[in-house]
């Protein structure tokens, strides 16, 4: 298994990038850590974790801890977990703290942590040292819904995202093998999926949807009561398709064969043999504090 790093973005309106990227994470397929990177400071543990007691563990701790360590260890160090397979490092409390956060350095030793990630990296434009999470990723998502605002907020922030990554490659490869594309939060309301693939088929073309499911996105990101068996439910029903259909994408025979793949894996900063030797070089140690009333 080749370790795959996806990055979550949104323009404004908060069209639902914390909801996608933990739906996202909750459904994976693979082992996965979910990082809480918005600039504007983390929210699921309390909107998820309806506000446990995560021991100061999150990305402020990071900076702290790799001071002591390596980097990859510090991120280890700083995650609770959500299930057997799947670990959450939260967002910094306040945007003040963010500041701190040395984003480069977390980026680089995103490819060395063994398990997949999954980046919330919020709204963008960000403070620019913030872009290197998303230019470490294999696959950058936009987050859009489906009114005019949102799609044109969808156009401008893929747009932006589009002079980070370099476009140049993306638009040498089919829709498949681009690495920004977009996820449409609940299609119909009221532009279709039609009508929005069409809208983004040259800027960031259409990798999937979530369904609009307020009560399943509550318990996700509102820390509002889940749903009975909340894994069922339309959203999680949709990110599970989604999650299959993307993590395809990283397994190891679409990244040596696939060569519009390998050059969008180039341009995302690594050769596609770098990405092959990144498998699971390390076992994550067991957090000693476990989150999450909605899985
Ligand atoms: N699939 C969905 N169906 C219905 N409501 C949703 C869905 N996804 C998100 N929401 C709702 O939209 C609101 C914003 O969601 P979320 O926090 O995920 O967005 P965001 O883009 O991360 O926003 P922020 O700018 O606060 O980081 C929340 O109230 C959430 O419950
Ligand atoms: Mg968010």
């Amino acid at each position: 298994m080749t370790a795959m790093i996806i990055s979550v973005i949104a323009g404004k309106g908060s069209p639902g990038a914390s909801a996608s990227a933990l739906s996202l994470t909750l459904t994976w397929p693979r082992p996965v850590l979910l990082i809480e990177a918005d600039p504007a400071g983390g929210s699921l543990v309390l909107g998820y974790a309806a506000g446990a007691d995560v021991g100061g563990r999150g990305l402020t701790g990071v900076r702290v801890a790799a001071r002591r360590s390596g980097m990859v260890e510090a991120i280890w160090a700083n995650v609770v977990t959500l299930d057997e397979n799947r670990w959450l490092l939260p967002g910094a409390g306040t945007t003040r703290q963010t500041e701190a956060i040395d984003y480069p350095a977390i980026a680089v030793a995103l490819a060395d942590l063994g398990v997949d990630v999954i980046v919330d990296a919020g709204r963008i434009p960000a403070p620019v040292r913030h872009d290197a999470l998303s230019v470490a990723a294999d696959l950058v998502l936009v987050a859009m819904r489906s009114t005019l605002p949102a799609v044109h907020a969808a156009q401008t922030v893929a747009a932006v995202a589009g002079e980070i990554l370099g476009t140049s490659t993306q638009r040498a490869s089919s829709a498949e093998d681009w690495v920004l594309r977009s996820v449409i939060v609940g299609a119909g309301r009221p532009y279709s999926e039609r009508d929005i693939r069409a809208a983004m088929a040259d800027i960031a073309p259409v990798a999937g949807m979530l369904a609009w499911d307020a009560a399943s996105a509550g318990a996700l990101v509102d820390a509002l009561p889940a749903p009975r068996q909340i894994a069922s439910t339309p959203l999680m029903r949709s990110a599970a398709k989604l999650a299959t259909s993307l993590a395809r994408q990283g397994e190891p025979d679409t990244i040596a064969t696939g060569p519009a793949t390998a050059q969008a894996v180039h341009r995302a900063g690594r050769t596609s043999e770098a990405s092959a030797a990144r498998h699971p070089s390390r076992t994550p140690e067991p957090a000693a504090v476990r989150v999450g009333g909605a899985s």
